[in-house]
């Protein structure tokens, strides 16, 4: 169980709260994860009462056993598990900037408490101001005060480094939780286990062994009905330097020198300071022009709601990653993320080199791979070649493959668990440190700053992406991995 906290969400009444945590409370209810005197402080500008506020989750709840688009699709909501977080669960109106939210919060609060901050960006540097200025960061007589922060963190390098700076006046890096979803996917963090702990893959993750390497991240969605926060942000910003490079960590890292937090977050930020920074050169930039999903017509980018018709956000990137270090010197990382593409993947492959001297060198072997699936599907894939049966020796390709679901039983998860969890019980290993957000966002600010007024390359809604994309590849004779 959990050590007894209190958990502030600002933000309440937004999508996060009801769509991601709410069910990631349930579950971890449901796992008797959950102290008996776990409190749930709702926070939220709009007016609500203790009791509106618990109908209105507890409606959403509900929901969620018919409505198949979402993450969280239980067959039934268990009374008592939700019985437990929804007697818990207290409003508070308050403006997430006014001083009064914040002193009302220091009477009412004592012990430990988590500050979970489900709001939009901007308020983050405002709210932990207030947080620090009512004193409410202070870690006394055994109890920690503890600060969730979302994404994005900042918005370029500048921005980042800003925000960093702001929030360290008011409390201890340790009390600060910089959450990225991706990490509470259990085909993520698999991903450590999987090369350090067997002795199978480490002698071939080298450069001498590995020709390149994919990180895609590709979904069939739209940018839906959150244009007006996508078309500053775009695909670069939104998915990056917090995902895909948190995937990058994954695959790259060197081994950490144990499991403790601080040995696997050294060994992560090692490896985006090690990123070179990407040159524009390196970079495709698309956006989604109108098509077909899956037979039904879809309007372009710059026909969505809150989207300027001569926009030019990316809604699609694709990069070229060098990393400069002894085991990646010379090995291309290729990332790409996109809405509106053919199919929902989101994996990482490993490109083998062919063996030298090989026997079989002219017999049309194909170059073997690993492919790490991450979402939907949740497994691994050996791509090899084996031998055709019949009187001659001709190659045929093969794949070995493990599914997830075959050896483990699936918990009911949308992400958010291990990591509220975790936060609980104070493991920050899931949780991305400052120095390593400030790299990634180095790595990437070339491209940004470039990218400025940029005229995007069109793609159409259904497609794999822009050509410009497979000519980055076909530069060095690569080519991305089809996505259906
Ligand atoms: C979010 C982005 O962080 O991640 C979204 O803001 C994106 O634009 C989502 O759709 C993808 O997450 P997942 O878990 O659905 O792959």
């Amino acid at each position: 169980k959990a050590p007894p906290c209190t958990l502030v969400i600002f933000g309440a009444g937004g999508d996060l709260t009801k769509r991601l945590l709410m069910p990631a409370l349930y579950n971890l209810a449901s796992g008797g994860l959950l102290d008996d005197a776990v409190r749930i402080i709702g926070v939220d500008h709009n007016a609500n009462t203790d009791e509106g506020w618990r109908q209105a989750l507890s409606d959403t709840m509900q929901s969620f056993t018919t409505d198949r688009t979402s993450e969280f699709h239980p067959d039934h909501i268990d009374p008592e598990a939700w019985g437990f977080i929804r007697e818990r669960l207290h409003f508070r109106q308050g403006d997430f900037t006014a001083p009064e939210t914040f002193s009302g919060l220091a009477q009412a609060l004592s012990g430990n408490v988590i500050f979970y901050l489900a709001v939009s960006a901007r308020f983050f540097g405002p709210i932990v101001d207030a947080l620090g200025a009512a004193g409410l960061l202070k870690e006394g007589a055994g109890a920690f005060r503890r600060v969730v922060i979302e994404k994005p963190f900042g918005s370029d390098l500048d921005s980042a480094r800003a925000l960093n700076t702001r929030i360290l006046k008011q409390g201890a890096e340790s009390q600060f939780f910089r959450i990225d979803h991706f990490l509470g996917k259990e085909t993520v963090q698999s991903i450590l286990a999987i090369r350090f702990a067997n002795g199978l893959l480490g002698p071939v993750w080298h450069r001498d062994h590995i020709d390149y390497v994919e990180i895609t991240a590709a979904e069939t969605i739209g940018v839906e009905a959150r244009g007006a926060f996508y078309e500053p942000t775009g695909a670069l910003r939104d998915m990056v330097p917090n995902h895909l490079f948190q995937l990058l960590c994954m695959v790259a890292m060197e081994p950490p020198k144990s499991l403790d937090a601080e040995d696997v977050r050294d060994a992560k930020a090692r490896l985006i300071q090690a990123v070179r920074p990407v040159s524009t050169a390196d970079a495709v930039r698309g956006q989604y022009t109108a098509g077909t999903e899956h037979g039904h017509a879809v309007p372009a980018y710059r026909a969505e709601p809150n989207v300027a018709t001569d926009s030019r956000t990316e809604t699609y990137i694709a990069l070229k990653l060098a990393i400069d270090n002894d085991r990646w010197r010379g090995v291309p990382f290729y990332l790409r993320t996109g809405k509106r593409m053919t199919d929902r993947v989101t994996e990482i492959a490993l490109h083998i080199k062919a063996p030298v001297p090989s026997p079989f060198a002219g017999v049309g072997a194909a170059p073997d791979m690993l492919r790490f699936r991450i979402d939907p599907e949740q497994g691994l894939d050996i791509a090899m070649n084996a031998k055709r049966p019949g009187p001659r020796m001709d190659l045929g390709p093969v794949t070995a493959a493990f599914e997830y679901g075959d050896f483990f039983r699936e918990t009911p998860s949308v992400g958010y668990e291990t990591l509220l969890y975790d936060c609980m019980i104070g493991d920050a290993t899931l949780f991305q440190r400052a120095d390593s957000i400030e790299a990634a966002w180095a790595a990437v600010d070339p491209v940004l700053k470039a990218s400025a007024g940029a005229d995007p390359e069109a793609y159409a809604a259904g497609s794999d992406g822009p050509a410009g994309a497979e000519a980055l590849l076909a530069r060095q004779g690569h080519r991305w991995l089809p996505l259906d």
